[in-house]
């Protein structure tokens, strides 16, 4: 059912790691590969927008990156201020929406901000959805939309809760609302685990493993990454048409 062949997704997830090994591969710091890492976001941004993908979520920090070395989540939190000030009017120029999933909480109250400016100034945009996951943990998004769901319920009169509709409250109060779920997630690096992304989101997401460390990966690797995703035969829990 529903072969792929030479689709473009209309959403690619990616999980970003290897930029830690891309910098001590080369005898520098580990946030030398962070801070390349803005360079492969930059191009993949561009080329996924010139492919016709309508949303693109990059995995930028995880609500476990905080147990980290302090340096290095400060070094993390630098490069996304100088990325949310330096290229939020160029994706607008190009069209871009940008979306900040996560939970803002705990974040510096300046990049609150700079996040704020930047969904504010670009939430017309339609080009391309660019989501970037911050402060994101699946199982947290999972359980604050349980208790929106709950919470909601609760307010209601007490008829029976039909299933559908706490299926639809949940999904609305999921941070993806009204974001197709992705049709292709990358990890790059080698590594082959979800780290704990887009946990509901990725129910039948194709997911594709390449060897590239993030700062590496560019607009031939996406490709690539596509061309795996044409070969794969989309299912659905269903079976072929022509096996009936
Ligand atoms: C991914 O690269 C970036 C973040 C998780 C913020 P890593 O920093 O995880 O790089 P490795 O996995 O240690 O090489
Ligand atoms: C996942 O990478 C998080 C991001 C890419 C932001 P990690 O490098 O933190 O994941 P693990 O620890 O290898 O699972
Ligand atoms: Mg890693």
């Amino acid at each position: 059912m529903d072969k792929a062949h030479d689709a473009v997704p209309q959403h690619i997830a990616i999980i970003m790691d290897g930029n830690g090994r891309w910098a001590t591969g080369r005898g520098l710091p580990r946030t030398a590969g962070h801070r390349r890492g803005v360079e492969a976001v930059r191009s993949t941004v561009r080329a996924a927008a010139d492919l016709g993908v309508k949303y693109l979520t990059f995995f930028g920090f995880s609500s476990e990156n905080w147990s980290r070395p302090l340096g290095e989540v400060k070094e993390l939190m630098n490069i996304l201020r100088f990325y949310l000030r330096s290229e939020t009017a160029e994706l607008h120029r190009n069209n871009v929406k940008l979306k900040i999933i996560g939970n803002r909480e705990d974040l510096d109250p300046d990049i609150v901000e700079l996040i704020e400016n930047a969904e504010d100034l670009t939430k017309e945009n339609d080009k391309i959805t660019v989501l970037i996951a911050l402060n994101y943990g699946g199982r947290d998004e999972i359980i604050r939309a349980v208790q929106k769901v709950v919470e909601q319920s609760l307010n209601a009169d007490g008829d029976d809760i039909d299933p559908l509709s706490v299926e639809a409250g949940f999904i609305e109060n999921l941070m993806t609302s009204g974001v197709p779920d992705p049709d292709l997630l990358i990890r790059t690096s080698g590594e082959q685990r979800v780290s704990n992304f887009l946990l509901w989101q990725c129910a039948y997401t194709e997911f594709v493993f390449t060897d590239i460390l993030w700062p590496d990966f560019n607009a031939s690797a996406l490709q690539t990454c596509i061309e795996e995703y044409n070969g794969r035969d989309r299912r659905f829990g269903a079976i072929d048409s022509a096996e009936v």
